[in-house]
């Protein structure tokens, strides 16, 4: 679908994405560099980065792939340090790394819960650390979480846990760096996004159809709604927004599908 801003909009801008190298964090890096941008992308596999910034590169965009796990701060350091390196400075900081996978709390280990944990709330808390003295001259951060927590959702305990941390982090970071260095934290909550690892690893197809029904909107999300509530909030049309997580579902998570 064609995008409803201006091109040039992110002209100048350096963009940084955490599991930018598939689904949802690759659309996003690709309408950033669409819109101007530059963009750095970070993923643990080599051959998913490599394909993900030949793709970019085809569309224009300077692109760059540099492997790292989130979980390890040595990684995100030498990552955003690379970054600096190729492209002289860091705006845009989106972190859409995350993991998971659908286990009855039971069946559930405290290394497993930790797992998810340590990438989605301790690595998103870690590549801001990391980056925030390159953000200080008036840098944006975009933390992608979810709806699973704002009720409860079924074998995603892990999950559920690491995203009200991250939407935690999101206010708890808007309020300090943006008071102190203008920097401007947001989130966004994905719904159910077609083509995507959370759907097809999650959803099962009659789940799927269920939320299908529930939609106020009557339809599955594009990861190009995402990147396209990432736009606002990366540019100057979300200036006076900071510390909120937009949740961008259709209206999915207001009502449990109909019996
Ligand atoms: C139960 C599991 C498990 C499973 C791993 N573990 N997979 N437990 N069921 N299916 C447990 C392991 O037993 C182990 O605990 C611990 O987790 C660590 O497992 P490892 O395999 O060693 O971890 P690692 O190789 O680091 O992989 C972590 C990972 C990750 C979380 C499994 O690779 C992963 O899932 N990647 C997929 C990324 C993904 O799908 N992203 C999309 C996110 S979608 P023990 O105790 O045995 O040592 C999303 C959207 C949410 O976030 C909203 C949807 C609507």
């Amino acid at each position: 679908m064609e995008s409803p801003f201006k091109g040039d909009i992110l002209k100048g801008k350096v963009g940084l994405l955490t599991g930018g190298g598939s689904g949802i964090g690759f659309e996003i890096a690709a309408e950033l560099g669409k819109h101007g941008a530059s963009i750095a992308i970070m993923g643990r596999r080599k051959h998913v980065l490599d394909s993900a910034v030949s793709a970019l590169q085809s569309l224009g965009i300077h692109a760059i792939g540099v492997e790292g796990d989130v979980r390890n701060k040595e990684d995100a350091a030498r990552v955003i340090e690379t970054t600096i390196k190729q492209f002289g400075k860091l705006d845009i900081l989106v972190n859409s790394a995350a993991g998971n996978f659908l286990v009855p709390s039971e069946d559930l280990s405290p290394n497993g819960f930790r797992t998810v944990i340590d990438i989605d709330a301790v690595g998103t808390f870690t590549m801001c650390h990391e980056a925030l003295k390159y953000l200080k001259k008036g840098g944006v951060i975009i933390n992608i979480s979810a709806t699973l927590h704002y009720t409860a959702s079924w074998y995603q305990i892990h999950v559920s846990a690491a995203k009200a941390a991250v939407d935690s982090l999101t206010r708890s970071l808007a309020l300090e760096w943006g008071t102190d260095y203008g920097i401007r934290v947001n989130g966004i909550a994905p719904g159910p996004i077609d083509d995507t690892a959370g759907v097809t690893k999650l959803l099962p197809e009659d789940v799927r159809r269920q939320k299908q029904e529930a939609s106020a909107l009557y339809r599955m999300g594009k990861k190009w709604d995402i990147a396209m509530a990432a736009l606002y909030l990366a540019s100057n049309a979300g200036n006076y927004v900071n510390g909120t997580t937009l949740v961008v579902d259709g209206g999915i998570w207001l009502s449990k599908p109909r019996d």
